[in-house]
């Protein structure tokens, strides 16, 4: 059977998570696209980076039994003078996968790994927005110039299709609008305040549950909300925007008193993300705004979150994330689906 070979720059949770869902979905990969997906090259940090054009043994890469001491092992197969772009370089992959964090400021060296990837003809997915929110229309022209896919369903809503839904399900609409709420960490701390529960602690007990990052003040300051809305405006609206352009307020100055007053009103405050063309100029918007207690935003609790898709020919079609155990497994989904569509191409 003819191998895929899988490149992970980026081996963190949504790596790790990753390679234990195709390992999962082995099987049905063999059978439906008759091909054996293979783990062949890996980045991290730390570690350095390992090719192995045989492909990483399973049990190493992708049972991860914590009894069988299979980090230590795989970590030792690493060379630590290999970074990401040798690795990339190296080319003993069909797909690479970018899954470093997002420097939300520059895009890099996210942008530059994809890049690469496209430019020595191979199919390129990221998890990390930053490619699509600072580069998206030259990544795209050049994966179309390379004959191959760049695509990125994990960037906005992890595994809810909304790239797919618009790409597949929403052929010949000219996409108006966007808006939602896209940011778990911020929605979360709102409806903890709600309940009476400070800012602060808000914070420490969505970190507890292990959603919000040590330093939150990414999602906090709405930067991750306008990385996605960004994302979300250049591919659906091809409007060449960027993260620094979107009109931007955090949640930071918002108190239980405000949120008692919207309460008083029969409102709740969401932080609510719009993106549209005003007679063709992008307008990007992300803003704490109090809500009617009966609309769409205001259902969303705890980690819920949403994405509405207005349309010239059929109007709006919403799509909501549900919270997920375990949550990681949402995004891991979006790499993977990325990975069956690509499958699928080459099949057809
Ligand atoms: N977590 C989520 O739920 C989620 C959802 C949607 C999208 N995403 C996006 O997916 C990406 C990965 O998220 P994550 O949660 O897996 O992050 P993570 O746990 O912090 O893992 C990041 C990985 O990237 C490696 N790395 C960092 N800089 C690198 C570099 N310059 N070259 C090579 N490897 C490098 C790290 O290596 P070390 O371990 O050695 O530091 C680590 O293996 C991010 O862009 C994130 O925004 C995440």
């Amino acid at each position: 059977m003819k191998t895929f070979r899988i490149a992970l720059i980026g081996f963190g949770n949504v790596g790790r998570a990753f390679a234990r869902m195709l390992a999962r979905k082995r099987e049905y990969i063999e059978e439906t696209f008759g091909v054996s997906p293979q783990i062949t090259s890996v980045a991290t940090r730390r570690w350095g980076g390992l090719v192995c054009p045989e492909g990483i043994g399973e049990d190493l890469i992708g049972i991860q039994d914590p009894e069988s001491g299979w980090e230590d092992r795989l970590q030792r197969l690493f060379d630590p003078g290999l970074d990401a772009m040798d690795v990339i370089k190296a080319g003993e992959y069909d797909v690479m996968i970018e899954l470093t964090p997002i420097n939300i400021m520059t895009g890099q060296p996210a942008t530059d790994h994809v890049r690469t990837a496209l430019e020595m003809g191979k199919h390129a997915i990221t998890a990390n927005k930053g490619p699509i929110a600072w580069a998206y229309r030259p990544l795209r022209d050049l994966a179309r110039k390379q004959g191959v896919c760049f695509l990125y369903e994990a960037t906005v809503m992890d595994g809810t299709p909304v790239y797919n839904l618009s790409r597949e399900n929403l052929m010949g609409c000219r996409i108006t609008e966007v808006s939602g709420i896209f940011n778990a960490t911020t929605n979360f701390i709102l409806t903890q305040m709600e309940k009476g529960v400070t800012f602060e602690d808000a914070v420490e007990e969505g970190r507890r549950q292990g959603f919000v990052e040590a330093d939150p003040s990414m999602d906090i300051d709405g930067w991750d909300a306008a990385a996605k809305l960004t994302a979300l405006m250049n591919v659906l609206m091809d409007a060449q925007i960027r993260p620094d352009q979107i009109q931007r307020t955090g949640i930071g100055h918002i108190t239980i008193g405000d949120i008692e007053e919207a309460a008083a009103q029969g409102k709740r405050i969401k932080l609510l993300c719009r993106g549209r063309l005003v007679y063709g100029k992008p307008v990007g918007t992300v803003k704490p705004v109090p809500v009617d207690r009966d609309s769409l935003p205001a259902i969303m609790d705890a980690t819920s979150s949403y994405v509405t898709i207005d349309t010239d020919l059929m109007g709006a079609t919403t799509v909501i994330e549900e919270p997920f155990e375990p949550e990681i497994d949402h995004t891991a989904y979006g790499v993977l689906s990325d990975v069956l569509r690509i499958l699928k191409e080459e099949k057809n």
